[in-house]
């Protein structure tokens, strides 16, 4: 079954948004994933997600108020088929603690995106409520396509 981790800087923001709305995808798909967020950081580690990310979610139908942060470890590379990074200087931090034995695919999250490969996530952090609706769109636009790609490898 395919296992995917989100990895943004806190895991309180960004990836919990990206895990729920993979999650919503593919239930809608009926497809069945695992999936899971950390953060390459470790200073939120146990906390829920920020409330301004449990409001978007909840704005779209999606209770996050049960994750709690967590740090990424080597071992994510081998229990999981694909780490995704939400943005360029996580995706560098994923490549440093890689290691040689990983058979985790790692990418880039709007890589799965057509027309927004290369791109980052908005980082809403030090934002506002509508810094968080675009995030939301971005992993929901992301998370919809790669839903799909992982049903026609399925099938
Ligand atoms: P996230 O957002 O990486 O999307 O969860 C942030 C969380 C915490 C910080 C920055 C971004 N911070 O600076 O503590």
């Amino acid at each position: 079954m395919p296992s995917i981790l989100f990895v943004c800087l806190g895991n309180i923001c960004r990836s919990p948004l990206a895990e729920a709305a993979l999650r919503a995808e593919a239930e809608r798909l009926r497809l069945d994933l695992i999936v899971d967020s950390a953060g390459t950081g470790n200073w939120h580690a146990g906390e829920p997600p920020d409330p301004r990310a449990q409001a978007t979610a909840r704005r779209h139908g999606v209770d996050i108020s049960g994750l709690r942060a967590r740090q990424v470890t080597p071992a994510d590379f081998r229990r999981f088929t694909h780490v995704i990074a939400l943005d360029h200087d996580n995706l560098a931090n994923l490549r440093r603690i890689m290691p040689d034995d990983a058979t985790a695919e790692l990418s880039l999250l709007l890589d799965h995106l057509p027309g927004r490969e290369g791109q980052a996530v908005t980082d809403p952090y030090f934002g506002d409520d509508a810094g968080f609706e675009v995030t939301w769109s971005e992993v929901t636009a992301a998370a919809e396509r790669l839903a799909e790609r992982l049903r026609l490898t399925r099938d």
